[in-house]
């Protein structure tokens, strides 16, 4: 943190939460909360949480949460220190000269650097385009059937057959040779000088979440190889953690994202009026993007391309999907390679019927899989069900399971039970997962002992930031020691430091964590609705009096198996014990 630490409380405090969240997202008021539609995903109803009192926000869909910071970081893409100068400014607050650290200013003003030669390059490329030298390049992307608001819209340009024409014109602008080399723009060598990176190409300039130019595909105009040109990676372009297409996709209110190859296709296909549509970047699909989809959808279109290579590609990607539990389904191109040929051919209606009746994902592995295999012969239909139990075994949720191991032994002529023997024994023999037991009600999952602590701490925290003024009672008993998983500890310790000096900011504690999972854990702790009968009152101090209980125990045992190793441990054990007796002994009233 830059900035000291009150004055980025005292812009907090000067800018409401409601307030400003209410300039991006319309909010109803509702009850304690102010509700909207969830801007860092697709949904139809609102589940997008503002609290007045705790100045913060939560989504019950994505799970997204934190401060006023943080909205405007997430929102904006903004860095923790351009929120703090953003809402200073909104409020009429004076900040000092930052007290950056040497290593922060240059790294900062790097990416800041970076970022602007990128849109200056790509700015230009988009001015070559409609330049008599352009001609042919607008000539190609035409030929391609996009529109003039496609290209447009995309900021598709056209680089120069000059192998030097970009760097001379960045040059001119005042822009550094070492710059233009570590954005990628160009290479620099004694034999040949500097160099541009793309030349005589139709340009694609590649978009993070919030538009920002970050890097270029360039695609030769005929069959010359290689087809595309990437920018390799840099400071600001991270291929695992940007997705083509995002910045749009994020706000298209579907309720699915299509999963594609290549630029051309999203751009097709949001051409087309499927404006969910995204790309990796010329690499193969990662989990940071699997993750990104996560936060906007749960449901993936997968639309490779159908040749062999498409096919692997989409067999990666599925595993991935699954890894980040999204749900995947795959999209028959067939006979068409790719979704910007479908819709050229058959139009956007026919790829509306194909998205309906994309495959399940799983089944669409196992018909890969069966193609290796000679159903009509014994032997070969013995290995592929060995096979297809061996991967029935990725599911290591019973219910999940279970209802796959059904389809498939109904799909493929299995005997239902003989299928189960079989997942059953692969399971015991590589360890995968555990042998299928038919669950009689639900899913029934037992917490282990490190669940059931941290979820009794966070609990109790959730319940202090319901209501401060148990604060009295619970000093008595529970100190910030007792919290003894890390994230827990830390808002203890913070909570616990203000609710002594009577202040209570629940949303002081998030500009805490630097790391955004953090921060969305937090708000969601403070978010969580608590399950106790809120009327019952007797029922009330009951369940309080239980977290306070398992929380105190927990400590204990934690410290009781640290003693040989640690003093502090000693002292913890001596004092827990006495405070769990009368806690035990104690009535908490909830008055
Ligand atoms: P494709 O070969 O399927 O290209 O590669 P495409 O998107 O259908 O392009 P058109 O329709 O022929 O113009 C899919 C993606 O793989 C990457 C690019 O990101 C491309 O969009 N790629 C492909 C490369 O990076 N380099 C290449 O030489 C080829
Ligand atoms: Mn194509």
């Amino acid at each position: 943190m830059y900035y000291p630490e009150e004055l980025v409380e005292e812009i907090r405090m000067k800018n409401d939460i409601v307030d400003v969240i209410s300039g991006y997202v319309r909010l109803q008021r509702r009850g304690s909360n102010h509700m909207g539609l969830c801007p860092f995903h697709n949904e139809k109803s609102p589940s997008f949480s503002v609290s007045q009192s705790k100045q913060m926000y939560y989504c019950f869909g994505c799970g997204t949460g934190g401060n006023v910071f943080t909205f405007l970081m997430k929102y904006e893409n903004a860095t923790f220190q351009e929120a703090v100068q953003t809402l200073a400014e909104r409020a009429g607050v004076n900040l000092p000269e930052v007290t950056y650290s040497e290593e922060m200013k240059q790294k900062e003003s790097r990416r800041t650097k970076l970022l602007a030669v990128n849109k200056e390059a790509a700015k230009y490329f988009y001015y070559l385009l409609r330049k008599q030298e352009g001609a042919q390049g607008l000539q190609y992307l035409r030929g391609r059937q996009l529109s003039e608001e496609t290209i447009k819209k995309f900021g598709l340009g056209y680089a120069s057959k000059y192998s030097d024409d970009l760097s001379r014109y960045l040059k001119h602008k005042g822009y550094p040779d070492e710059l233009l080399q570590e954005a990628g723009l160009c290479t620099i060598s004694e034999k040949y000088g500097i160099q541009d990176k793309f030349w005589n190409r139709v340009m694609f300039p590649i978009q993070d979440s919030n538009h920002r130019v970050i890097g270029f595909g360039g695609r030769v105009m005929g069959d010359g190889t290689p087809k595309y040109l990437n920018s390799p990676e840099t400071p600001v372009f991270d291929k695992s953690r940007n997705l083509y297409g995002l910045n749009f996709a994020r706000t298209s209110r579907a309720d699915n994202m299509i999963l594609c190859e290549g630029y051309m296709d999203v751009i097709a296909l949001h051409q087309a009026g499927f404006g969910q549509a995204v790309a990796s970047l010329g690499t193969a699909f990662t989990q940071g993007q699997a993750g990104l989809i996560h936060r906007y959808t749960e449901q993936v279109l997968l639309s490779y391309d159908s040749d062999g290579a498409g096919v692997k590609a989409a067999l990666r990607a599925i595993g991935i999907l699954r890894e980040a539990s999204l749900v995947g389904k795959v999209i028959h191109l067939e006979p068409y390679k790719d979704p910007d040929e479908l819709i050229k051919n058959l139009g956007a209606d026919e790829f509306r019927k194909r998205m309906a009746q994309a495959e399940n994902s799983f089944f669409f592995e196992l018909r890969i899989l069966e193609r290796e295999y000679d159903l009509s012969d014994p032997d070969g239909r013995t290995r592929f069900q060995m096979e297809a139990a061996r991967k029935l075994c990725v599911f290591s949720e019973a219910v999940e399971r279970e209802n796959y191991i059904e389809a498939v032994a109904e799909k493929y002529r299995i005997g239902y039970e003989d299928l189960r023997r079989l997942v059953g024994s692969h399971a015991a023999k590589e360890g995968l997962a555990k042998e299928v037991i038919r669950p009689r009600s639900g899913i029934q999952k037992k917490n282990t002992p490190g669940e059931n602590a941290e979820k009794a701490q966070r609990l109790l925290l959730t319940w202090l930031g319901e209501e401060p003024g148990l604060y009295k009672a619970v000093r008595n008993y529970i100190t910030p020691q007792d919290f003894t998983t890390e994230l827990c500890g830390q808002v203890a310790r913070w909570l616990f430091e203000a609710l002594e000096a009577g202040r209570f900011e629940p949303a002081a504690v998030i500009s805490q964590f630097e790391d955004e999972e953090q921060q969305r854990e937090v708000a969601a702790l403070f978010h969580a609705r608590l399950a106790a009968p809120a009327e019952d009152k007797k029922e009330r101090e009951k369940a309080f009096h239980d977290i306070l209980v398992r929380v105190k125990t927990n400590s204990y045992e934690y410290y009781s198996a640290r003693m040989g190793s640690d003093m502090e441990a000693l002292k913890r054990v001596i004092e827990g014990k006495k405070a769990l007796e009368e806690l035990k002994n104690t009535h908490i009233s909830l008055d």
